[in-house]
């Protein structure tokens, strides 16, 4: 693989030149792009020496081949190490900061693998704005590695000490090992059923039990994406990493969190079987069974999530809606795929055996917006999710 190691300003800098000794006789070819600060701690010679390229650390340099220099890097890496990451460039890349030649690159290098090793002192790193920063990489998809515990350069022992070298690739092997085709990339999920209020007590809902939303959540987090699930009440649960769930009970508080989610995604999946209607109002008090032989129930229409995220879609985002039919079923679907203005649409038909809600496997069809159609098997819902995933992203594959 072609990485970058970035090394910015600390004491942990001294460790640098190791690690990429390390990835360079594990067959890498590796580029160091350091901070200014980072040359007052270790030398230009030295990570020169090492990695065998010119390092590059001043974004106009003369030297440099051209003043775009962090964008044909960007091109050329397949994966991004930053070890040691202050406290400084750590808050940089959170705030979309780009001041320096690392800064600009890590801005540039959106939709390939970034790895952090933090390093600093135990108070920097338990600082509320430090944590803030880490969670807000770690939603982006950035890997942390470490800091471990341990002794610590001011003389004080505590959490904050760049993981070793050995760690350090240990850990980036074992994240690049797999296919990680969708590193990098955030995926916005609906799963489930809605529940729509009717009192305290009752709801108009439906049989959907989520299992094939998880999987998809799971066959995504599998692939390398950041994954937003938002689930409707349901007995299926998601453990995968990179699986932020939120839950919502009705429609309303779906399309509430989705809408808000999308912007941020590069695509989405909505397996969610949403309540088309609820009722105009939910009493305050439990309803009382009254004197008569029937009841009406007034119903209103819900917002239609799928075809709200489609009229907002840009050009750079992928679409993926889901149509459960009786009859008719291509014809129904590729009809939803047009008005919704999708770039994929699953189907399911009600009249094979073995899919659609409650049960373990499905079986689907993929219509694709140019007419394209891709039939799989009965088969678990497991690899029918990663199936989806695979067909769905061909263009976000290497
Ligand atoms: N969907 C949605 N919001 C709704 C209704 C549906 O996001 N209010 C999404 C589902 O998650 C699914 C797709 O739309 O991905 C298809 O749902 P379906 O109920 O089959 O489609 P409708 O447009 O409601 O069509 P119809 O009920 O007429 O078949």
């Amino acid at each position: 693989m072609n990485i970058v190691v970035g090394i910015s300003g600390g004491i942990a800098a001294y460790k640098s030149p190791h690690l990429v000794r390390l990835l360079r006789d594990a067959g890498h070819s590796v580029q160091c792009v350091a901070t200014t600060h980072a040359l007052e701690f270790v030398t230009r010679t030295t990570l020169e020496t090492v990695s065998g390229r010119r390092l590059y650390c001043d974004l106009f340099d003369p030297a440099n081949d051209h003043s775009t220099e962090h964008i044909s890097l960007k091109d050329w890496c397949d994966a991004v190490i930053v070890a040691p990451a202050t406290a400084n460039i750590i808050g940089k890349m959170a705030n979309g900061i780009a001041d320096d030649a690392l800064s600009t690159l890590l801005l540039a290098v959106g939709g390939k693998p970034i790895f952090v090793c933090p390093a600093m002192n135990s108070e920097m790193w338990r600082n509320t704005a430090v944590q803030r920063n880490i969670e807000t990489l770690r939603r982006q998809g950035v890997v942390m590695i470490g800091p471990d515990d341990g002794h610590l350069a001011c003389g004080t022992n505590g959490v904050g000490r760049m993981s070793q070298p050995e760690a350090i690739v240990a850990a980036f092997n074992a994240a690049t090992a797999e296919a990680k085709f969708l590193a990098g990339k955030w995926v916005l999920v609906t799963a489930g059923p809605t529940y729509e209020r009717i009192d305290p007590v009752r709801f108009i809902g439906n049989y959907s039990s989520g299992k094939m939303g998880v999987a998809l959540a799971e066959a995504l987090a599998e692939a390398g994406a950041t994954v937003e699930l938002v689930a409707g009440p349901m007995q299926a649960r998601c453990h995968a990493e990179r699986v932020n769930v939120h839950n919502v009970e009705s429609a309303q508080e779906m399309y509430d969190a989705a809408t808000q989610l999308f912007p941020q995604c590069d695509a989405a999946i909505l397996a969610a079987a949403v309540a088309d209607y609820r009722p105009d109002h939910c009493a305050d008090t439990k309803i009382k069974r009254q004197d008569k032989d029937e009841m009406t129930l007034r119903l209103v229409r819900n917002p239609d999530i799928l075809a709200t995220l489609g009229s907002h879609k840009r050009d750079d985002q992928t679409l993926i809606g889901f149509a459960l039919e009786t009859n008719d079923e291509e014809r129904h679907a590729k009809d939803k795929l047009e008005r919704k203005n999708l770039d994929y649409i699953v189907l399911n038909s009600l009249r094979d055996k073995g899919a659609g809600f409650g049960v373990d496997t499905n079986k689907v069809t993929i219509l694709r917006r140019d007419g394209e159609i891709h039939s799989l098997p009965l088969m678990d819902k497991h690899e029918v999710a990663r199936q989806i995933v695979a067909y769905c992203f061909p263009t976000l594959q290497p």
